[in-house]
């Protein structure tokens, strides 16, 4: 099984608007879609959509709650949740040339709420099994619940990815994850303290120009190149990449092979207008031309 964590999730509603936004407008009969979202669901629901075995692991209030874990149960996607007190948050993204998003504020969670998920998770897991961290964190949670969320759940699986910012990820960087996975802008005011080739995987996610691969020691640094697609809608491609590259790895592939196949994931996910929803069709398409070469 693979666990993917979500600290903060949202309801995230994308409505797709025709003309450019102009504050004080009204925009009437706009095509929406609403989804379980953030990023550690985007990873669920991209390993869900890729045939890969996911549970949602997260935190959970009020009504958009329980609509986000009905979202999940129409996919199929089954939850670990805890509840917490408020409301979950809602998030809208509006569809234009340029994005934008609005991204609400979720309900505070205590530690001892932490604990008890993180107690309840770890008690489900073999040693088979896989885990992400993603996204922001909700008020009342910090670095160090991260750090305690490492420390004990990296004996008891195969391996955990955080694709987490700031102090939150160098957190899980020392506490010693199998990898971590920011984007170009998350890693850039980590660089002088995330080192490069020790002896955790540092994958860079670099939009259109693919991804920075440098593998724990002595292994050189290695570019995946993305390959050229026509850009709907980029939002979630971070979250797509990790959940095929964390399902091939569960699925025993070796990294080379998991990070190719995610960047053509990643890749065939922008061109479609769904968060995190992978063009299948498309990745079979471009797969083949996604390469790898020494840095
Ligand atoms: N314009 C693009 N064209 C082709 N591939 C893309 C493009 N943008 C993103 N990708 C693919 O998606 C991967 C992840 O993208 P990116 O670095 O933008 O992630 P991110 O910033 O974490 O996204 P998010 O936080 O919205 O999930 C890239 O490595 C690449 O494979
Ligand atoms: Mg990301």
């Amino acid at each position: 099984m693979i666990y993917a964590v979500t600290f903060n999730p949202s309801v995230d509603m994308v409505f797709a608007l025709p003309t450019p936004l102009h504050p004080g407008d009204t925009y009437n009969h706009i095509p929406w879609t609403a989804y379980a979202g953030g990023k550690g669901n985007n990873v669920a629901r991209a390993i869900n959509q890729l045939g890969g075995p996911v549970t949602a692991v997260g935190f959970y209030g009020g009504a958009m709650g329980l609509l986000m874990r009905q979202l999940l149960a129409e996919q199929h996607i089954p939850c670990l949740k805890e509840s917490v007190r408020g409301s979950s948050r809602v998030s809208l993204t509006l569809l234009q040339e340029k994005i934008t998003e609005v991204r609400g504020q979720g309900p505070e969670v205590s530690h001892r709420k932490s604990r008890t998920l993180l107690e309840r998770l770890r008690r489900r897991l073999t040693s088979r099994d896989w885990i992400t961290l993603s996204g922001s964190l909700p008020p009342g949670l910090s670095a160090d619940d991260i750090t305690e969320w490492v420390h004990t759940l990296r004996p008891h699986c195969q391996g955990i990815i955080a694709d987490l910012a700031g102090d939150n990820l160098l957190a899980a960087y020392k506490a010693e994850v199998t990898a971590v996975c920011p984007n170009a802008a998350e890693y850039q005011p980590l660089a002088h303290e995330l080192g490069t080739h020790n002896r955790m995987n540092l994958v860079i996610t670099e939009g259109p120009l693919g991804v920075l691969w440098y593998p724990p020691d002595p292994f050189p640094t290695e570019r995946i190149y993305a390959p050229a697609v026509t850009v709907k809608n980029p939002v979630g491609a971070g979250d797509v990449f990790l959940g095929s590259l964390v399902y091939g790895l569960w699925q025993g592939q070796d990294w080379r092979s998991a990070l190719i196949r995610a960047v053509a994931a990643a890749s065939a996910s922008v061109a479609t207008e769904g968060v995190s929803e992978i063009d299948l069709a498309l990745f079979q398409e471009i797969l083949p031309h996604v390469y790898m070469e020494p840095a």
